[in-house]
């Protein structure tokens, strides 16, 4: 009935101010932002309008636009990487697009098809692809996000919603290597609940989480680690999927995340690590340097388990990972008063992460061919 998404409809205005590129060595992570953006506005009654590439310029918003007094907002993050011939490459945004249609049905916003947003995105990129870095560890950024804007202070689904899609040059989220992480085992708040947000990518869980953000840093950790019920169980490490490493008493070893049960954020990278460790088990492709004695599970980690086997010396590492940071090594915890600490190889990783890692990489910045990497 309504308008579909349709990416040939898109209008394209060219910038008449580009802007200089940055030094990418004085970049903050998402504080520069490229010469264009997409917008695409939605009405209940009229569906998906006309997609437009414009120059990147605020917003007008009237003051009573619903996201602003309800959140009605969602977004993703993907990133753009450049291979050592120069082209460009988005890695697998298939799945973010999939996951912004859950995120847009859990707000009562609209649904659209993502592979056609994926070719505005593509175009979006080819006229700012000057500004992708290509030195190692860079990337661009990219944020695409949905919000209700309908003029209104009542609550109900937005009769008008604005997909917005910006670009933003990134580099290493740790300037000198991967530098491990202290985290602070947050008892003090939940970041999800049974048949909650936790599993959507909402702009209110992560204005929801900074409190406990700010309480961790408080008391002298870099990010917190979210536990979840009576049992501390792991779901997350600030705003990024948690993975442990367990070495069993037969040898064999664990590589183990918090199953999607409605409070996970089904992560890219956590995909894509769990793809690629249970790939290279199953013998459908070698991770050089990665162990064959290895199981991949989602399962419970019970805090209670990680403590223990730190103190066995059973606990191989311990990493958060996202797009962002990519792979994130965990070197302490602070639990109910003590700290715990966990082993780190000498460039910060463990013998798990550092060779899914190194493949994962090979992949996103196409040394290592796979469909995974989708050119503009
Ligand atoms: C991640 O990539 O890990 C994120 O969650 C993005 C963050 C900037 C909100």
């Amino acid at each position: 009935l309504h308008p579909s998404l349709q990416p040939s409809r898109v209008e394209v205005e060219l910038t008449q101010q580009p802007k200089s590129k940055p030094d990418p060595s004085t970049l903050t992570f998402g504080k520069t932002f490229t010469d264009h953006m997409l917008t695409i506005p939605w009405n209940v009654l009229t569906g998906w309008g006309a997609p437009r590439i414009q120059p990147y310029r605020p917003l007008e918003l009237e003051p009573s636009a619903a996201v602003l007094h309800f959140a009605y907002c969602l977004f993703e993050g993907l990133k753009a990487y450049r291979d050592s011939q120069g082209e460009v490459a988005l890695f697998r945004p298939d799945m973010n697009m999939k996951r912004m249609n859950t995120s847009a049905e859990r707000l009562t916003l609209p649904t659209f098809n993502g592979d056609g947003v994926i070719e505005l995105v593509k175009k979006l990129i080819r006229l700012d692809k000057d500004w992708v870095p290509n030195e190692a560890g860079y990337s661009l950024y990219v944020r695409p996000s949905l919000i209700g804007v309908e003029p209104t202070l009542n609550v109900g689904p937005p009769s008008d919603a604005l997909l917005m899609v910006i670009c933003s040059p990134v580099g290493p989220y740790y300037p000198h290597g991967f530098k491990p992480v202290a985290l602070y085992g947050t008892t003090e708040y939940i970041r999800a609940a049974p048949g909650g947000i936790g599993a959507y990518k909402l702009g209110a869980n992560y204005a929801q989480g900074l409190v406990a953000q700010r309480m961790a840093a408080k008391l002298g950790y870099m990010q917190n680690l979210w536990l979840h019920g009576p049992d501390h169980l792991v779901t997350e490490v600030g705003t990024m999927n948690a993975f442990a490493v367990f070495k069993h008493p037969d040898g064999v070893v664990e590589l183990a995340t918090p199953p999607l049960d409605g409070m996970i954020l089904p992560g890219v990278t956590r995909d894509s690590v769990l793809a690629l460790a249970r790939d290279h088990v199953a013998g459908k492709s070698n991770i050089p340097g990665l162990s064959e004695k290895l199981i991949v599970s989602e399962r419970s980690i019970p805090m209670k388990e990680v403590k223990e086997a730190a103190r066995a010396g059973t606990l191989v590492e311990f990493f958060g990972t996202g797009t962002a940071a990519v792979i994130c090594p965990v070197d302490r915890i602070g639990y109910l008063g003590e700290d715990v600490h966990l082993p780190t190889g000498p460039d910060g990783m463990g013998p798990v992460s550092r060779p899914i890692w190194k493949h994962l990489v090979g992949i996103q910045t196409g040394t290592i061919p796979h469909p995974w990497r989708v050119p503009i």
